[in-house]
């Protein structure tokens, strides 16, 4: 059974988008793209239940982001997380301060499936807003990297320049046009999309299931992210089921645990009617 671990806050700024940086002292190791964590104040319980927020970038004992290496695991000596404020609990965490303590559970969740795992070291991601979160660190595990980011508009936008010391091509979308293309990033995707690609995908339910849907189509393999309301993170109180396909069938069978058999999931296993 995992246990909780203690982190101090190093930062915990809004960035440019409106976005928080949130930067703790942690000594973590075997980080891979697409963990998550689970986060809450001790000694409180308002809110009773942690919140999942996904690992974004590795800190060194200084709190300054990690140069990347292509190699996983991941380790260092702090974590960074960028999350939106939408309720209570991202709230609260908020209004952290430098020297707060935050009680962490994880790394929690499967990952992506490494690329080399997979017999390549090429990759599409396609990020929608948050979804940018589990592509920083899959993106220093390519040689050949395309990370599509769809965003809403210029400020949103600007979290790609994260990217930019990086080995990977970005291409941004915004519903608005003021950067990049105009339009959805699944636009960006037909473009780019051949059989042999393997395609990674985070970001509202609505893309992943379009993008499940266009590397279907073309006898491309696609992996991605669900994100669903979780209490416990580590596959007890079963409140973050999915529905999966009657012939991927499991011990639960139709039924999965987004948190401790996801949140990545292969997207052909996925019932998408069940999820938008
Ligand atoms: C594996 C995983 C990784 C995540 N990574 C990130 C991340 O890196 N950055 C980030 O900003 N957010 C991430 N989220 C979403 C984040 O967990 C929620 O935004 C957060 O739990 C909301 O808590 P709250 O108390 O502020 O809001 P609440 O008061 O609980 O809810 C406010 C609103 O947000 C909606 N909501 C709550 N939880 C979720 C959820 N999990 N998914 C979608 N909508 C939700 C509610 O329906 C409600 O409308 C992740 C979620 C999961 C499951
Ligand atoms: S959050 Fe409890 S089983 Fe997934």
């Amino acid at each position: 059974m995992k246990a909780f671990s203690r982190a101090t806050v190093l930062y915990n700024r809004e960035s440019e988008c409106g976005a928080r940086r949130l930067g703790l002292k942690l000594k973590a190791d075997g980080l891979r793209p697409g963990h998550f964590f689970m986060l809450r104040s001790p000694n409180t319980i308002d809110p009773l239940l942690s919140r999942p927020l996904g690992l974004y970038r590795v800190l060194d004992a200084a709190g300054e982001v990690l140069p990347v290496k292509r190699q996983s695991p991941f380790s260092g000596e702090g974590i960074e997380f960028l999350y939106n404020v939408v309720g209570r609990g991202t709230t609260l965490l908020s209004e952290k301060q430098p020297g707060d303590e935050l009680q962490l559970l994880g790394p929690l969740g499967n990952g992506f499936p490494l690329p080399q795992d997979l017999g390549t070291d090429k990759a599409i991601m396609v990020g929608g807003g948050m979804g940018i979160v589990p592509f920083y660190l899959m993106a220093a595990l390519l040689k050949d990297g395309l990370f599509l980011f769809g965003a809403r508009g210029a400020a949103d936008a600007a979290l790609a320049e994260d990217f930019s010391g990086l080995p990977c091509r970005v291409e941004v979308s915004t519903e608005d046009g003021s950067v990049g293309a105009k339009g959805l990033v699944t636009a960006l995707l037909a473009r780019e999309l051949t059989p042999d690609s393997l395609v990674y995908a985070c970001g509202p339910p609505a893309m992943l299931k379009a993008v499940a849907a266009m590397a279907a189509s073309a006898g491309a393999r696609s992996y991605v992210s669900l994100e669903k309301t979780m209490a416990c993170g580590i596959g007890v109180c079963l409140g973050c089921a999915v529905k999966i396909k009657a012939e991927h069938a499991g011990a639960r069978g139709q039924l999965k645990m987004v948190c401790s058999e996801g949140p990545v999931f292969d997207s052909v296993t996925i019932d998408w009617d069940d999820i938008c």
